[in-house]
């Protein structure tokens, strides 16, 4: 199977991390899918914005989970990565699988909950995903992994990714444990060839993030990962298309 071009963050290096704006870029530039993170506004809809706080990537401030969706959506979440994007919105994650849903994309939803626990961010993330039927195509991830246990209790049918950032004893076993169906390390711990063929040997598929350096994307797809996570689709779908022109 091919590997999956996955935009981080809906594309970063292409508009406005998070927004339509991004998402729209990276589709044209030959993304299969997208990473995106998620945080639960005070009226219980899981919105689309990296960040606990709005200062960085908005003209708001103060936490996500303290306004509710009309006062996020009325905030500019684009002329701070360039003047073109103002007036990009923040998205709720309806409208984005509204938008998206009849399209083969692949959804990896990062449920943001180490930072601010959300305790029904997962209840409501996976009750969208069953409403859109999009039950096949959602990977849910995330750096807590009591909400991973938390998705496959309410959802089985939706697979989940085991997501980290620091060093993991033996991830393949913790995978397993959780029921997770894929591994989303960040991409230093694939340098090592050793853990690279243990995992394939363990026969996990593998979404690793953030992978930015065309030698790293070629690295991987010559292992044959199952996706790569990076800013810029566009440089992996030319490096998969001179790849199928072989
Ligand atoms: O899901 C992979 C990656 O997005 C995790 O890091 O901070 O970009 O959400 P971050
Ligand atoms: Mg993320």
């Amino acid at each position: 199977m091919a590997t999956l071009n996955i935009a981080h963050r809906g594309g970063s290096a292409l508009g406005p991390e998070n927004t339509f704006a991004a998402f729209e870029k990276a589709l044209a530039a030959g993304a299969d899918g997208f990473e995106f993170d998620l945080h639960l506004s005070r009226d219980g809809h899981p919105v689309i914005i990296h960040d606990e706080t709005l200062e960085r990537t908005t003209n708001g401030s103060g936490p996500v989970g303290e306004a509710v969706l009309e006062e996020l959506q009325k905030l500019d979440a684009g002329s701070w990565f360039g003047s073109e994007f103002t007036g990009a919105r923040i998205p709720a994650l309806a409208e984005l699988f509204e938008r998206y849903k009849d399209k083969n994309l692949l959804f990896n939803a990062e449920l943001k909950t180490d930072i601010v626990s959300y305790p029904h961010l997962a209840e409501a993330v996976l009750k969208l995903v069953s409403r859109f039927g999009l039950e096949e195509r959602v990977i849910i991830s995330s750096f807590n992994w009591e909400t991973l246990k938390a998705s496959r209790t309410i959802n089985p049918k939706v697979r989940t990714g085991l997501l980290y950032a620091l060093e993991v004893e033996n991830p393949w076993d913790m995978a397993r444990e959780l029921n997770c169906y894929s591994v989303h390390p960040l991409f230093f711990y694939l340098q090592n060839p050793e853990t690279l063929a243990r995992f394939r040997r363990e026969s996990i598929p593998l979404y690793p993030w953030t992978v930015n350096d065309p030698e790293m994307m070629e690295t991987f797809l010559n292992a044959g990962l199952e996706a790569i996570i990076t800013d810029y689709p566009g440089e992996l779908a030319q490096l998969i298309r001179a790849r199928s022109g072989r």
